[in-house]
């Protein structure tokens, strides 16, 4: 039963964030803010043979921004990095079973960071 405007799969990554810490020696490290509310994201990703093998977060957020940053991290594992960079912040709203309206924008930041933590990847793995 989900309570107030939240899908029960929003509260579940809220209540239980998957995959919330640190990788040391991350292939890529993306930190975004949300200009809309101040909040953060930092998201640490590592690659092996082209695809993102392990994925973790700390938003410093509110509850949406959270539940999408964990729902992120599960939906980039195992992905080619071309794959995750494509992922959009509606899709993953979506795999929440929808975020309020006035909530979507804290899906950006899940959106923003993996394709910030990706150019960092590549910008340290150029040439
Ligand atoms: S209110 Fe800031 S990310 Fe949700």
């Amino acid at each position: 039963m989900a309570a107030g405007p939240y899908s029960e799969k929003v509260m579940d990554h809220f209540m239980n964030p998957r995959n919330v810490g640190e990788i040391d020696g991350a292939d890529g490290v993306g930190e975004v803010g949300n200009p809309a509310c101040g909040d953060m994201m930092r998201l640490y990703i590592k690659i092996e043979e082209g695809r993102v093998r392990d994925a973790k977060f700390r938003t410093f957020g509110c509850g949406a921004a959270i539940a999408s940053s964990s729902m992120l991290t599960e939906m980039i594992k195992g992905k080619t990095v071309d794959e995750a960079r494509a992922i959009t912040n509606l899709q993953v709203a979506e795999a929440l079973d929808g975020l309020p309206a006035v909530k979507i924008h804290c899906s950006v930041m899940a959106e923003q960071a993996v394709k910030s933590a990706l150019d960092d990847y590549e910008k340290k793995h150029a040439g």
